[in-house]
């Protein structure tokens, strides 16, 4: 596996492959990789013959407040999980690779980036719009993989490929969880034990609603539910719990023809941690 840290060395990296015929993945991550990671890696490798993964925490989509300076960075690590993976090339640029002096550009997407994560964090998703915008144009992919684990980020991803005319192929990837259902994240660092184990009401209170939403209960009387259990487990703040349109996010009151997906997002310890699941009729 390659490791490249200036953009005229991806370039060239990046043209050897196609010239030699390889259809190139990209996925995208901000470092400290695990299993889910991963899995995106793996299911690059079985619809293209080469991966690219790139490692950059982009300063863009951090407030000033968040947690960009003690986000996990562990790139050794990282590159032999990669490595092991069989990506072969992964991208690692500088701040100053990504954003030279004078940067001024930034993608807005409107309607789905606006509601809530985009609501919780304003400006998030204008900055991974823009960085991943970058990171289509520096690799060229022919599809880029993204996780489910961050619904409202495919859902943002999939807006601007298709408003833009990107002719990228957008793949979600399943939500890759721990043996007791916990979505892992690259922030579940942040929690202590006892944080990790109450943490794990937060798929049990989502499946509980979704489950009880797809036989048909009220949908409000569900989210209270799922509300009161996970704030009885100390997430707090609870920043949403929300059944939406699983593509534009739109809030669903019932369920109908299109596919719904159910959101939440809290806080428990240090950690901010969000989750969601599709929602069926049964
Ligand atoms: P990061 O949080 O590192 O995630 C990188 C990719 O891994 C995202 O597509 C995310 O959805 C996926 N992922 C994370 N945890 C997962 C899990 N448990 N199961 C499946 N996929 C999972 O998301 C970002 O970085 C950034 O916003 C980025 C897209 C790189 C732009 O900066």
């Amino acid at each position: 596996m390659q490791i490249i840290r200036e953009l005229g060395a991806l370039r060239d990296a990046v043209r050897a492959l196609r010239d030699a015929g390889q259809r190139i993945a990209l996925v995208p991550t901000m470092g400290a990789l695990h299993a889910g990671h991963i899995a995106l890696v793996e299911d690059g490798l079985r619809r293209a013959d080469a991966v690219v993964t790139s490692i950059f925490v982009n300063p863009m989509q951090f407030a000033p407040h968040e947690d960009m300076d003690r986000y996990p960075r562990r790139e050794r690590a990282d590159a032999q999980l990669l490595e092991k993976a069989n990506a072969a090339i992964l991208w690692a640029p500088s701040v100053e690779e990504i954003y030279p002096q004078g940067f001024a550009t930034t993608v807005s997407v409107s309607g789905v980036s606006q509601v809530l994560d985009g609501a919780a964090r304003p400006g998030h998703f204008d900055g991974v719009a823009t960085v991943v915008l970058k990171l289509f144009q520096q690799v060229k992919p022919d599809v880029a993989l993204f996780g489910e684990k961050d619904w409202q980020q495919l859902a943002v991803i999939r807006r601007m490929a298709a408003d833009l005319d990107l002719d990228i192929e957008i793949a979600g990837v399943p939500t890759v969880r721990d043996d007791q259902g916990l979505a892992l994240s690259s922030r579940n660092a942040y929690l202590d034990e006892e944080e990790l184990a109450s943490a794990r009401t937060l798929p049990r209170a989502l499946g509980e609603a979704a489950a009880a939403i797809g036989r048909g209960e009220p949908v409000a009387g569900a989210l209270t539910a799922a509300v009161a259990r996970l704030a009885e487990a100390g997430f707090d703040p609870i920043d949403y719990v929300s059944l939406r349109d699983a593509e534009t996010l739109a809030p669903i009151e019932t369920l109908g023809e299109r596919p719904a997906r159910l959101l939440a997002a809290a806080r428990m310890g240090n950690a901010r941690l969000i989750d969601n699941l599709p929602v069926h009729v049964t």
